[in-house]
């Protein structure tokens, strides 16, 4: 009897939770835009190739300002940390053939209503989750927030709307473990990270950076693939075993009409002048303004190759979030040195800046999936 009670006046309590919501996300897009979101029509179709396409100035260009947004990792906050140049900030993705949905904060968070959704990877994911924070908080600045981080995993909470957006931090995707008489093993093939990540409702994968790591910087001393453990081998072979690993538990382990499985193309770096046919450049410290057109002189690197290679390889359906064209033509969008330890870095991307149109083409890509 007092469990009934107890069960009634807690479903009741779920109930008055998701009426809440619902009125929240209604009336929200009856002021915007006068239509019921889940009403608005699908804006890609199958035949446009979003991450085809072009850079244009757009005067309307950032989507947020910078210093709107609290908490901007020292790494990512350009304006902040002296960046004179503004023209970085507005350039939009124009797709060749149709335009992206501009993102709606509101509409993003009440799609994803009582859900997870997790950037899995390197400090690329976390430099793409802390755009979509800045792009979801300055859109809402008065909507509620609870911030929780670990050493693995740190979540943003927007209790008005019960979602999550959370980064769990992993170079290698898969594992790393002390094992006796070696040290630290880089497992090729094993990802026992991932009995987290499937009960996650969305994932966006991502791993490369650290894959050419040598010396002091790289945190492994043996690698262990078929049951041989090795001091190294080629690092190529080595990222698309790994990837391989982690496609085979995507297919065995993931429930897809659950869980929506992004991964997220290869995020160049502008080092090399030779690429973009500037020779003698080794940073990006002169970089302006974006390369026009569609096309990186250099063309796609290698593990771009390899990640399409291992994708084509999934049965369930997987969304490359196939950044990698758009962002070699961004060599302007680099802190460079205007970041809180001033060191050359053409590695990470400004906030606000490139990441907040993946973000665009992340909220395209959960639209249409
Ligand atoms: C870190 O936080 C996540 C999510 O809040 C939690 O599931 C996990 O157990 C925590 N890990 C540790 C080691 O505390
Ligand atoms: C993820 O896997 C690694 C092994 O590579 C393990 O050390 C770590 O504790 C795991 N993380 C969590 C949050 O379970
Ligand atoms: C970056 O490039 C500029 C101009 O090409 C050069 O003068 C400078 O020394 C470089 N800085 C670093 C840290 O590589």
């Amino acid at each position: 009897m007092g469990s009934g009670i107890r069960r009634s006046s807690s479903s009741f309590c779920v109930v008055v939770f998701v009426l809440i919501l619902w009125c929240l996300c209604l009336a929200n897009s009856e002021k915007i835009d006068g239509a019921k979101w889940r009403k608005k029509p699908v804006i890609i179709t199958r035949s446009c190739n979003v991450y085809e396409g072009r850079w244009v100035y757009d005067e309307s260009y950032p989507l947020y300002d910078s210093s709107a947004c609290p908490n901007i990792r020292k790494e990512f906050d350009c304006k902040k940390y002296g960046r004179p140049d503004q023209l970085y900030l507005k350039y939009r993705w124009q797709p060749n053939d149709c335009d992206l949905p501009r993102f709606d904060a509101k509409d993003f968070l009440c799609r994803l209503q009582g859900k997870k959704i997790m950037f899995i990877g390197d400090s690329v994911s976390l430099n793409q989750m802390q755009s979509l924070i800045c792009l979801l908080q300055t859109a809402l600045p008065s909507t509620n927030i609870i911030k929780q981080t670990n050493d693995t995993v740190s979540s943003v909470i927007f209790q008005d709307y019960g979602v999550s957006v959370m980064v769990f931090h992993s170079t290698y995707l898969v594992d790393t473990e002390v094992v006796e008489n070696y040290g630290r093993v880089l497992k090729l093939d094993s990802l026992k990270n991932g009995s987290i990540w499937k009960n996650i409702d969305v994932l966006v994968f991502n791993s490369w950076l650290w894959w050419y790591r040598r010396g002091p910087k790289q945190p492994w001393d043996y690698i262990e693939y078929d049951n041989k453990i090795l001091k190294d081998m080629d690092r190529m072979d080595a990222f698309r075993r790994a990837l391989t690993t982690w496609a085979k538990w995507v297919d065995s382990d993931v429930d897809t009409t659950k869980s929506k499985v992004i991964f997220q193309g290869v995020s160049p770096s502008h080092y090399n002048g030779d690429e973009w046919n500037e020779p003698g450049v080794t940073n990006c410290s002169m970089e302006k303004q974006p390369i026009m057109g569609s096309k990186y002189p250099a063309g796609l690197p290698a593990a771009a190759l390899v990640v399409k290679d291992v994708l084509s390889t999934i049965k369930k359906p997987v969304h490359l979030l196939d950044i990698t064209t758009l962002s070699q033509l961004r060599k302007d969008a680099h802190p460079s040195s205007f970041n809180g330890f001033r060191g050359m870095d053409c590695t990470h991307w400004c906030v606000a800046g490139l990441p907040d149109t993946w973000n665009q083409l992340l909220y395209a890509a959960l639209i249409n999936y």
